[in-house]
């Protein structure tokens, strides 16, 4: 089960995964057409709540899903205090139509495409936005963003991933491409906009192995495969980052759609 992976690096999880930068809240809220401020939000899959805490912080008031347990208690250890449920998103334990926002803030692929999506729309308002997420490093030009070009010791470190990690799925693979969120959206018959948001992570090499060791195709190595993994990379790092200090360039794909207003459409 995804969630189980999750839950044994969930402290590394909370502890170094990114957040994700105003644009994805802001142009979430520009197509719901209201200020997030008060909106009635499901965060699916939420974990460790990276997301739910930027929605509570814009004045949310969020249901954070996920099913993995360990991956909850990291979030409600935070101070601010969702509502919280273990739950499955390919059926979620709602009833319908009482939310303005469903989204999926790099968990959807985790979910079954046609199953998840309609029941974000059977839990949405009419006129509710569902919107899926994901961070991924910039290595520059995709068949779906031809912006930026990713530094050298960033595009080696991704390329030494996808050569040893057999689980890694990641812009250093030729064939990768974004979750397929806007084609499912697309089938469920809603009209699905796409963006693409840049931005800059300041780290430090020690947090990027903190990272790291949360990604699931880390986890699913092994212990002792894990940490020669992070062994090499700290090194490899350390020679690109003298100071300690990474500046990273990512970007956040991110699929929306806003569901009819009403039974007529
Ligand atoms: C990569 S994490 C994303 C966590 C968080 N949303 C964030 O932005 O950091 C993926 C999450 O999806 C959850 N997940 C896996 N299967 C799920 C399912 N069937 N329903 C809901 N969440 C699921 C995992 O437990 C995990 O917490």
């Amino acid at each position: 089960m995804s969630h189980e992976v999750f839950d044994r690096v969930a402290e590394y999880y909370d502890a170094a995964r990114p957040g994700y930068p105003d644009g994805v809240y802001d142009a979430v809220a520009a197509l719901c057409a209201m200020s997030l401020d008060g909106a009635v939000v499901v965060d699916v899959g939420a974990g460790t709540g990276i997301a739910t805490r930027g929605l509570l912080a814009r004045g949310a008031r969020v249901t954070a899903i996920d099913p993995g347990q360990r991956m909850l208690a990291r979030l409600m250890a935070h101070s601010a205090s969702p509502g919280v449920v273990v739950g499955d998103g390919n059926a979620l334990p709602l009833r319908s139509g009482v939310a303005d926002l469903v989204c999926y803030a790099q968990s959807w692929h985790w979910l079954r495409p046609a199953d998840s999506i309609g029941e974000a729309v059977r839990v949405l308002r009419p006129g509710g936005v569902v919107a899926a997420w994901w961070n991924t490093v910039d290595l520059g030009a995709t068949p779906d963003d031809a912006q930026g070009t990713g530094p050298d010791w960033l595009v080696a470190f991704e390329r030494r991933l996808a050569a040893s990690c057999p689980a890694y799925w990641g812009p250093a693979l030729p064939q990768w491409r974004v979750p397929q969120v806007a084609k499912a959206m697309g089938e469920a018959g809603l009209d699905v906009q796409e963006a693409w948001i840049h931005w800059v992570r300041q780290v430090s090499v020690d947090d990027m192995m903190l990272d790291l060791r949360s990604h699931s195709f880390v986890a699913a190595l092994g212990e002792e495969a894990a940490a020669e993994v992070l062994r090499r990379e700290r090194g490899e790092l350390r020679k690109a980052a003298p100071d300690g200090e990474l500046e990273v360039p990512m970007r956040v794909y991110l699929a929306m759609a806003r569901t009819a207003r009403d039974a007529d459409g």
